[in-house]
């Protein structure tokens, strides 16, 4: 178990905040010229870190056991010498064509059963015992190559793991053969399989192991329970892949923490249990900035999945790749507004990043990303808008290091997002079967907090949720049994919990709950749900909420009161009357339900009460304007307030008292103006 200040300090080489990037120099190993400059221009925009080697394997072994690596010694040394740090990856991300075309097992089944020819990426089979050998030598030599060096100062496992475009799953024979391993250690008895899937439905009960097959199109789908457990099998196969590259670097290296680069709400993997590998956690954010009418719901999107990133393990994360202009894989790719680099790198960080670094460093010459952004444009010259932008960031960046390095947000708000729960509700076949809107709901419920300036972290039903004041869990269809029992002891003691329509319908292997819904959560939200409309234009519905009406929106959930209180009440249909909110005091705690989908209007005045009722503070104690919020690290000595102006107008307000510009010293109170997407951040002394 690590002491709570390695748990901060998961890079001890370089404890300082990243700024750099992906940095390719093995497309341009046939032009010396260019590696001198990319240092000198490296220097010029602050970078202190870049990440090596990603998609390097052909270079690196260019023929089966034929290491090449004095390349990249020399870069790792040259970058080193210049105080250039490097994260350092095992290449398994792209695999060579000598590999591919040799072993035809590394290449994956689709679900159509054909197997893949060579190309692209993140698509080796991840059961191969020789794929598995492959990386395995590789990642042995670069790591009793490179695992000692001064200038490596953490693995980068392999990149984005699962991001085959596909459903980051292999249906080969091998994949097969250990998915029923997986079961058969999971469930012992094929009874206990069959009853868990429920599989008498539709005569599919299966009299021997060897008759279980992964959902495919033109075979079973409507298991739920297997669905269900395929998707955890591939999460638990890529982590067993992932924890076998992270062994090997790990042996030769014993000072360098492992992470690999996720991908926020993305949905084939659930990223929380990749948890206790991780030393720290990282990730990739793309933002559609200025693709809407206004940038405040992608900032609220965006800020949700950072605090998702950042609630796997509760700590600083670091943002390993963003684009420092525009994507090119879009259907428009529009490029950042001025101050807009600025506004989103510091938005990762507000919300606990230690990181800004992007893809890439400079633009591939040919191929599919040559005119992705990247700090270097094809022009190779410091003259440019995107890069002053970049090294702006890169100074900022180095200023603030000392006061933001140790500090991280200490959020008494939890939101509950559950892969497993994702997965199960968007299967169900229930009420609603084009878009049951999981991530967009609990977005929503986090909006109201963005909006008031309160942080709230992003957790799924396994994390401990006994030091928040207040756990929202929107749409917990499949609840687990131990957040069941979990939720009982938090509100028992004192602690508020939210609870919505759509939730206790299934257990685990997603067999209903018998005796009634929201199952295993009945009793502490006091109330029985008998039926759940889907409701349409034809149909609308509203409730009405302290004399106010609100309207409500696809599903409204008919319940009946079980000691809890009516708050709010649905005002049409033949349902006119009935509770669509409730508040139950259990313990010494309380517990609401809304029964119905509500809109942004009423989750703020809703969310708003609660927060005063159970006195949780805003990071600074006014009303912000809209399209402005605050986030908060907490340090030791001072806490550093972070206010983000995602307007592309200035707006200003009234400060509730005095603070310190944390960056230059000054005395800031009164109005403060913030300017078009500006971020200032505020030293709040404990
Ligand atoms: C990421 C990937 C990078 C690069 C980037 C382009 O998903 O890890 O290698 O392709 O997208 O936006």
């Amino acid at each position: 178990m690590l002491g709570e200040d390695e748990m901060r300090e998961p890079i001890k080489k370089f404890t300082k905040m990243l700024h750099g990037g992906d940095y390719n120099p093995d497309q341009w190993l046939d032009y010396p010229e260019i590696l001198i400059q990319d240092i000198e221009l490296m220097k010029k925009a602050h970078v202190n870190c870049v990440s090596l080697g990603i998609f390097a394997w052909a270079t690196l072994e260019p023929e089966e056991g034929i290491y090449q690596f004095d390349w990249l010694e020399e870069i790792i040394n040259n970058l080193y010498n210049e105080g250039i740090y490097t994260v350092l990856a095992t290449p398994t991300g792209a695999m060579p064509n000598w590999l591919t075309e040799k072993y035809e097992e590394v290449r994956q089944v689709r679900d159509n059963g054909a197997r893949n020819l060579h190309g692209a990426r993140h698509n080796f089979c991840f059961t191969s015992p020789i794929m598995r050998e492959k990386a395995r030598n590789i990642n042995t030599a670069l790591a009793e190559r490179f695992g000692n060096h001064p200038g490596v100062i953490l693995w980068h496992i392999s990149n984005e793991l699962g991001g085959n475009g596909n459903d980051s799953s292999c249906h080969c024979p091998l994949c097969q053969a250990a998915f029923r391993d997986w079961l058969k250690n999971k469930y012992k008895t094929l009874d206990a399989l069959n009853h868990a899937w429920w599989t008498k439905f539709w005569s599919q009960a299966y009299t021997s192991w060897d008759q279980i097959h992964s959902p495919v199109p033109n075979g079973l789908t409507t298991v739920h329970g297997l669905n269900l457990d395929w998707k955890r099998f591939v999460t638990a196969q890529m982590v067993d892949f992932y924890k076998e590259e992270c062994n090997i670097v790990k042996k030769y290296s014993k000072d360098i923490p492992v992470t690999t680069n996720m991908m926020g709400f993305f949905k084939c993997l659930d990223y929380f249990k990749f948890k206790d590998s991780l030393d720290i956690v990282s990730w990739d954010s793309y933002p559609s900035w200025h693709e809407e009418k206004n940038d405040i719901d992608v900032a609220i999107y965006t800020a949700a999945s950072h605090n998702l990133m950042r609630g796997i393990k509760k700590q600083p994360f670091l943002l390993m790749e963003s684009t420092p202009s525009l994507v090119n894989w879009k259907v428009n790719n529009t490029l950042k507004r001025p101050n807009m680099h600025m506004l989103s790198s510091m938005q990762a960080v507000a919300h606990g990043s230690n990181s800004v670094q992007y893809f890439q460093w400079r633009k591939s010459r040919g191929a599919s990303e040559k005119l992705h952004g990247a700090v270097v444009d094809h022009y190779g010259k410091e003259d440019t808008r995107v890069f002053k932008d970049v090294t702006e960031v890169g100074c900022r960046l180095e200023n603030l290091t000392e006061s933001i390095y140790k500090t991280i947000n200490k959020p008494k708000v939890a939101i509950i997002v559950d892969w497993e729960n994702w997965w199960a509700i968007d299967d169900a076949c229930g009420v609603n079967n084009s878009d049951m809107k999981y991530i967009d709901t609990v977005v929503n419920h986090y909006k109201p907090f963005w909006k008031m300036g309160i942080d709230v972290d992003f957790i799924d039903m396994d994390t401990d949720i006994s030091e928040y004041k207040l756990v929202v869990a929107p749409m917990t269809y499949m609840i687990k049994e131990k957040f069941g029992e979990d939720v009982k002891v938090f509100v028992e003691n004192g602690g508020c919990f939210v609870s919505s329509y759509w939730s206790g319908i299934v257990n685990e292997t997603d067999l209903c709950f018998l005796g009634g819904f929201p199952g295993i959560i009945g009793e502490v939200v006091g109330i029985r749900s008998e039926e759940i409309d889907a409701i349409n234009e034809y149909y609308p519905n509203s409730i009405s909420y302290k004399n106010k009406s609100y309207e409500v929106n696809d599903l409204c959930d008919l319940i009946h009161l079980q000691g809890a209180k009516a708050e709010a009440f649905y005002e049409k249909d033949f349902y006119k009357g009935m509770p669509a909110l409730t508040r139950n005091q259990y313990g010494s705690g309380i517990a609401y339900y809304i029964a119905a989908r509500t809109e942004n209007e009423f989750n703020e005045e809703f969310y708003s009460n609660i927060v005063n009722e159970i006195g949780i503070e805003k990071n600074i104690n006014v009303n912000l304007p809209y399209g402005v919020t605050v986030s908060k690290r907490c340090g030791e000595e001072d806490d550093l307030l972070f206010v983000q102006n995602f307007n592309s107008e200035p707006v200003s307000f009234e400060l509730d008292r005095q603070y310190e510009n944390a960056e230059d010293g000054t005395v800031v109170s009164g109005r403060l103006e913030l300017t078009a997407y500006d971020c200032l951040i505020l030293k709040d002394k404990k």
